[in-house]
C-alpha cells in the first residue's frame, strides 16, 4: 500500500507550531534550564550505549508535543509500518524500501509479492561470508596464484560513499588488506589509485546497481585495460567481481558468474552498504565485524519501530530538524564528529539526506509551499573549531549542530580523549551559555585591554542560545557506527514523510547526465 498522502501544514499541529513560533518572543534555553531542573534528563534518550541529549533546543513542553502531534497527525506510524513490511512505498518506481530487512535478524519472513526476501538476502550474506574467508585466509588466488593484498573499490554515490566511509571509520578493525576507492570519472584520480598497485594481487570490486553508471563503467573499463596489459582475458575471473542487479551487464563485462554479489531493487543506493555493496566493508573488516555493523543497524530499527515518538531517537532527531527547517527558516544542520575515524561521515549524510529529501513536489504530485530537505555540512572537530564553528558561534545564521562523540577512544589515549571530549562538551555548552555583555566587559576589565573596554566589548559578546543535539556512543564500534547510520537514514525517512515528499527517488540527478551525454555526442 501507499504512504498516505497528507499535506504537513493543513493540520492542527502545524496551525499550533506556526502559532507558537509567531506568538513567543525568542524562546531562551537558559530560562527554559532555569524553570525545569530536571530539563536534561527529560530531554535525553538513551538507548544501549547510545545516548541522545536534545536539552539544548529551542524547545519548549508545548513545543515538544506539538511535534509529536504533527507526527501523529500525518499518521507517521502507518508509514512506519508500511517501510518495514515491504509496501512499495518508492511510488514513482514502484518499489519496495526494504534495506532494513538486509539486517534483519528477527528470523521472521518477510513477504515482498508473496516471496520471502529473507531467503536471498541470507544466500547473499552466506555467499559473502565464505567469499571474505576465502580472501582475508588468502585462500582465494589472484591470476598467478598469488593471494589478494589489495582490494579496489569501483563505485560511486550509494555504491561509494557508505563502504568508503565505514571502512575509513573502523580502520581500527581491519585486517591487513589494503583497501582503496575508485568513484570519480577523473582519470587522474584512477591513474593515483592504481600506479603502485600490482595486477596479479589486487582484487577490483565494481559495485553499481544498475551497471550503467558512466563514472563507473568507464573507470572499470580503464582499470581492466590496465589489467589486461599483464593478464589474458580469462584472467578476469580471478581477479574482478561485481555487484550489481544487471546480470547480463556484468557478464557482458567478462566478470564470472561465480563472481557476481547480487543485490534487488527494493534496496536503494544510498541505503545499499548493508547489502553485498559492503563487500569491501566485509573484506577489509572481516565478516564478523560486518555482521556486528549490521546488529547494531538492527538494534536501531528495533528502538524505531517500538519506541513512543517522544522516546525514538531518529523521530525526535527529525522532529527538531523540521521545527526548525520549516518554522525558523533555518537551510543547513552542521554535523560534527568528534573522531578523525568519521571524517567521511559528513559526505555519507550529504547523500542520504540530500538526495532523499532534495524535492519541491508532495505525494500529490503539487509543488509544496513549505521548505523540505535542509543543506547538511560539517567535519570533524576539533578542525572545525579552528575553521568554521566562528560563523555558528557569532554569525548571522541560526545553525543547528549535531555533535557526535564517543566516551572511550580506541587506543585509550587519555591524555588526549578527555581534551577532545571537553572541547566537544564546551562547544556545545559555548553555543547554548553564549557570553553576555555584563559577562564580556567583566572578563575585559580584568583583562590586559581594560582600558580599550568600550571599543571591544561589542565583539567579545556571544548572543548564545545556539541549538545544538549531543549524540554519545560508549566507543566506537561497528555496532555503535551500526546504529547511528541508521539513526539517521530513519531521520530522513521521517523528515521526507513528514514534508509529504517521495525520499527513495532521485530523479534530480538526472538532467545533468543527460546534458553531459549531449556534449559527448557533439
Ligand atoms: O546518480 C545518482 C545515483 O543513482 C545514486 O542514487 C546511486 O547511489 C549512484 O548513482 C550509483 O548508482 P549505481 O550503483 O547504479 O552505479
Amino acid at each position: 500500500m501507499a504512504l498516505k498522502n497528507i499535506n504537513p501544514t493543513k493540520t492542527q499541529a502545524w496551525k499550533k507550531l506556526s502559532d507558537a513560533y509567531n506568538s513567543t518572543s525568542t524562546i531562551e534555553m537558559k530560562s527554559l534550564f532555569r524553570q525545569d531542573n530536571n530539563r536534561k534528563e527529560k530531554y535525553t534518550i538513551a538507548y544501549n550505549n547510545f545516548t541522545l541529549d536534545f536539552s539544548k533546543n529551542r524547545i519548549t513542553d508545548e513545543i515538544f508535543q506539538y511535534l509529536i502531534d504533527l507526527a501523529n497527525e500525518t499518521d507517521l506510524a502507518d508509514g512506519i509500518q508500511k517501510m518495514f513490511s515491504g509496501d512499495k512505498i518508492n511510488e514513482t518506481e514502484n518499489r519496495a524500501v526494504l534495506h532494513t530487512a538486509l539486517r534483519s535478524f528477527s528470523g521472521k519472513e518477510i513477504l515482498l509479492d508473496g516471496t520471502n526476501v529473507m531467503l536471498e538476502v541470507k544466500e547473499t550474506l552466506e555467499k559473502m561470508k565464505n567469499f571474505t574467508n576465502d580472501v582475508v585466509s588468502g585462500k582465494f588466488k589472484g591470476y598467478t596464484g598469488k593471494s589478494i593484498t589489495d582490494i579496489v573499490n569501483i563505485g560511486i554515490g550509494g555504491s561509494d560513499l557508505g563502504p568508503r566511509m565505514v571502512v575509513d571509520a573502523l580502520q581500527y578493525y581491519k585486517n591487513h588488506l589494503k583497501t582503496h576507492f575508485i568513484s570519480n570519472i577523473d582519470g587522474d584520480h584512477v591513474m593515483e589509485t592504481i600506479k603502485n598497485l600490482d595486477p596479479e594481487t589486487t582484487l577490483f570490486i565494481i559495485v553499481s546497481k544498475t551497471f550503467t553508471t558512466q563514472e563507473t563503467l568507464t573507470n572499470a573499463l580503464t582499470v581492466k585495460k590496465w589489467f589486461l596489459q599483464s593478464a589474458k582475458e580469462s584472467d578476469i575471473k580471478h581477479n574482478f567481481v561485481a555487484v550489481s542487479t544487471n546480470l547480463s551487464k556484468v557478464y557482458e563485462f567478462g566478470i564470472d558468474k561465480d563472481n557476481v554479489f547480487t543485490m534487488w531493487d527494493w534496496v536503494g543506493g544510498r541505503y545499499s552498504m548493508w547489502s553485498a555493496v559492503g563487500l569491501s566493508i566485509s573484506l577489509a573488516l572481516g565478516f564478523d565485524n560486518f555482521k556486528q555493523l549490521l546488529k547494531g543497524a538492527y538494534e536501531m530499527d528495533n528502538h524505531f519501530k517500538t519506541a513512543p515518538f517522544e522516546k525514538n531517537i531518529p523521530v525526535v532527531l527529525a522532529l527538531i530538524s523540521i521545527w526548525y527547517n520549516n518554522f525558523y527558516n533555518t537551510d543547513a544542520e552542521v554535523v560534527i564528529p568528534y573522531s578523525q575515524y568519521l571524517s567521511q561521515l559528513v559526505p555519507y549524510l550529504q547523500q542520504l539526506s540530500m538526495e532523499s529529501n532534495g524535492k519541491s513536489v508532495d505525494r500529490d504530485g503539487s509543488s509544496v509551499a513549505y521548505q523540505t530537505g535542509n543543506i547538511i555540512w560539517g567535519n570533524t572537530g576539533t578542525n572545525v573549531q579552528h575553521a568554521f564553528m566562528q560563523l555558528v558561534h557569532q554569525g548571522t545564521k541560526l545553525i543547528p549542530v549535531d555533535f557526535i562523540g564517543f566516551d572511550e577512544s580506541l587506543y585509550g589515549n587519555e591524555d588526549h580523549h578527555v581534551k577532545l571530549m571537553a572541547n566537544f562538551y564546551a562547544q556545545s555548552e559555548a553555543l547554548y551559555l553564549g557570553k553576555t555583555k555584563e559577562e564580556a566587559h567583566l572578563e575585559l576589565k580584568l583583562s590586559k585591554n581594560h582600558d580599550k573596554i568600550g571599543q571591544l566589548l561589542p565583539f567579545k559578546v556571544f548572543e548564545g542560545n545556539k541549538p545544538s543535539n549531543v549524540l554519545v556512543f560508549d566507543k566506537l564500534t561497528p555496532k555503535s557506527l551500526g546504529m547511528l547510520i541508521a539513526s539517521y537514514e530513519h531521520k530522513t525517512f521521517v523528515q521526507g514523510y513528514i514534508w509529504n515528499i517521495y525520499s527513495f527517488d532521485q530523479f534530480g540527478v538526472e538532467l545533468g547526465k543527460e546534458m553531459a551525454n549531449k556534449l559527448l555526442k557533439n
